[in-house]
């Protein structure tokens, strides 16, 4: 018998509590910039099902430039504007993907992704980058991912020192 939305959502939301607090336990009392990108995406990658890429692109003189990454290798730099990833920086909006190939832009690194999500990581009225994730199921990401994936970021932001990387 399948779950009803309310029920799957309130699993979700669970599940994403729960991994909340191990991104905080493990980000805790370390705030290197590197140290905790490599370690939170780990965790992300490693944690959530169906999943083929998880990681961060930073902004970096203007345009993003790949960070710590799980997944096949990935196109090093994207434009603002360009991509699911340089939409969602433009615009400082998540953006949910269920089907890339009907996104138009959208930039193909690994040829198994079918759907994406890309939540940008701000603070105050400073574009910092975005985190990618993508995944080789169709409609992935809910609105309960997102949820979920902007709260992450946050515990991310909170616990690590960005203000020295180049902007
Ligand atoms: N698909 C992204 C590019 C990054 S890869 O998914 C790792 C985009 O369209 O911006």
């Amino acid at each position: 018998m399948a779950l009803p939305d309310t029920a799957v959502s309130s699993v979700k939301r669970e599940f994403y509590d729960e991994l909340i607090g191990q991104a905080g336990a493990l980000l805790d009392r370390e705030t290197d910039a590197l140290a905790n990108a490599a370690n939170f995406i780990a965790l992300l990658y490693h944690s959530l099902a169906g999943i083929n890429w998880a990681g961060f692109y930073f902004y970096r003189g203007g345009e993003l430039v790949v960070g710590p990454f799980q997944g096949k290798p990935a196109c090093v730099r994207i434009a603002m504007g360009k991509g699911v990833c340089g939409t969602a920086a433009q615009r400082r909006t998540a953006i949910v993907v269920p089907d890339v190939d009907a996104f138009p832009g959208h930039i193909a690194c690994d040829s198994a992704s079918r759907s994406e999500i890309v939540i940008p990581l701000v603070e105050g009225d400073r574009l910092l980058g975005v985190l990618d994730l993508d995944s080789p199921t169709l409609a992935r990401f809910d609105q309960e991912d997102q949820s979920g994936l902007e709260r992450l970021a946050a515990t991310f932001l909170e616990r690590t020192d960005l203000h020295h990387w180049p902007a």
